[in-house]
């Protein structure tokens, strides 16, 4: 079968997408190109047209942007894991404010909303906490990867290409972790091949072997090393977790998740501990925290330090308020806030995380919080007494209209909303409008090198 034949052109990005895509203009539609950034000079392939924009596959850049800069990462261009190393960090800040400020204009139709400049994170490299490198029967092979004829193509434990859920390279080393992380890998990998078990297949459903999850505490430099498998083989994920942590002292726990579902998600049904603690002791300021694997907690330690901070600042207490945290996972938020109201009702729908918040606030001698595991409707129909001031920090997914609809109808004085998707945060502001008034919003950049941002907008109930 001939293969299509694109419309190849030459083209000059002129701005960025919310999701990081390079845009230009061509033939009366907006054209969006991965690996583009505004200033580049390109060459570029139209690969899908639509009503009312198209899509370009980039082919060559012809003269680079003034913003560009070498990626130091080997896999820079390919990975999903960061898609903007080659961008300067300045200017991977100021488009995460521009996209938080144009996501308010055009999704929630809010004009003059203040966006201050981003919060840079206090590190640009081995600021993740938690990495999550995935097992698989198909490696994807970079272009000087390809003719080599050595190379095991049936084995790779790393990262995805963007996009792609079968698409796996064979990650040496993740610049976005500690470089410990990157030793504990390559131990984990030499263990996982000589173990004469299969790596997982997603296609197919079958194998043993599907994610290694690193966990470190920046506080005390100690690990836990998550393996999730198909199946459980307790000798043999014993056997492994006594090595690791023989070869790597600073490893405090190991544990086994299993799982047999289809999705690619490195959580499992069961957890087995192998080794160690069953959870990880991180501190953010002079607050300690215990992690348990599946647990939520803020991947850039320092950078959450500065998020939490500005909730704070956004919340402003003066000491008597009852105060309800929506979506409070380990209980950060909390304990940050303890300390500045009467009350605090945290509502969770996970159980590990739920149990991680009490135990936390008890680790920071905090007794004025209380939890509510369920869902958020749940946990708002059960609560004893109107909030003051409400704290939301959701899921990418933002929050239901349901709950958007019952906190209009609770009316605390005061909302401060923590996003991770300047596109929900708009929709979720503008369903609010109805009540509150969005007064600031500050992006805090938690993603160096990713287009992701947190936001926190704070809002005042309408007189
Ligand atoms: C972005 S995290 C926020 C965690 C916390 N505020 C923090 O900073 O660590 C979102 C949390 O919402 C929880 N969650 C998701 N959907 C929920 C629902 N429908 N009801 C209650 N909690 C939910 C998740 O389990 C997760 O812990």
């Amino acid at each position: 079968m001939p293969r299509k034949r694109h419309i190849v052109l030459e083209a000059e990005i002129t701005g960025i997408a919310y999701g990081g895509r390079g845009i230009f203009r061509w033939d009366g539609l907006a054209v969006f190109v991965d690996g583009a950034v505004p200033g580049d000079r390109v060459r570029l392939a139209i690969v899908r047209r639509r009503k009312s924009f198209a899509e370009a596959r980039l082919l060559e850049v012809l003269a680079p942007s003034p913003d560009r800069i070498p990626a130091p990462c080997r896999y820079s261009g390919v990975c999903g894991g960061c898609t903007w190393q080659f961008l300067a960090y300045g200017k991977q800040l100021e488009y995460k404010r521009r996209s938080v400020a144009e996501s308010l204009a055009h999704i929630g139709g809010m004009q003059g909303v203040p966006v201050h400049p981003a919060i840079a994170s206090p590190a640009v490299f081995a600021y993740r906490n938690k990495m999550e490198f995935t097992c698989s029967d198909r490696r994807w092979l970079l272009p000087d990867e390809i003719d080599d004829p050595d190379l095991d193509r049936r084995f790779a434990l790393g990262l995805h290409v963007p996009g792609t859920f079968d698409k796996v390279l064979d990650t040496e080393a993740c610049l976005l972790q500690p470089d410990a992380g990157n030793r504990i890998l390559a131990e984990i990998r030499r263990l996982i091949l000589a173990s004469g078990r299969p790596p997982y297949g997603l296609k197919r459903h079958e194998g043993f072997w599907r994610f290694a999850v690193l966990r470190n505490a920046v506080s005390s430099g100690a690990w836990m090393v998550n393996l999730v498998t198909a199946a459980a083989d307790p000798p043999l994920l014993s056997e492994i977790a006594e090595k690791l942590v023989a070869t790597f002292p600073e490893i405090v726990s190991v544990v086994n998740n299993v799982t047999a579902r289809r999705a690619g998600i490195a959580v499992g049904e069961i957890e087995h501990p192998l080794c160690g603690e069953r959870s990880l002791r991180e501190c953010i300021g002079r607050f300690v925290f215990e992690i348990s694997a599946n647990s939520f907690f803020q991947t850039n330690t320092r950078g959450a330090e500065r998020l939490y901070e500005t909730v704070r600042a956004f919340a402003n207490l003066e000491g008597g308020e009852t105060v309800v945290d929506l979506y409070s996972g380990t209980g950060t938020i909390p304990v940050f806030l303890a300390e500045r109201c009467r009350r605090i009702v945290g509502i969770e729908i996970g159980a590990s995380a739920v149990e991680d918040a009490i135990r936390n606030c008890r680790l920071n001698g905090i007794e004025n919080c209380r939890f509510h595991e369920g869902d958020i409707l749940e946990g708002l129909a059960a609560l004893e007494e109107n909030p003051a001031v409400v704290i939301a920090d959701p899921p990418r997914a933002g929050m239901a209209k349901e709950v958007v609809r019952e906190l209009l109808r609770l009316g605390p004085r005061r909302i401060v909303y923590v996003s991770c998707n300047p596109a929900t945060l708009a929709r979720d502001l503008a369903l609010l409008q109805e009540g509150y008034e969005t007064l600031e919003v500050q992006p805090v950049d938690l993603f160096p090198h990713t287009f992701h941002i947190e936001a926190v907008a704070r809002l005042e109930k309408r007189s």
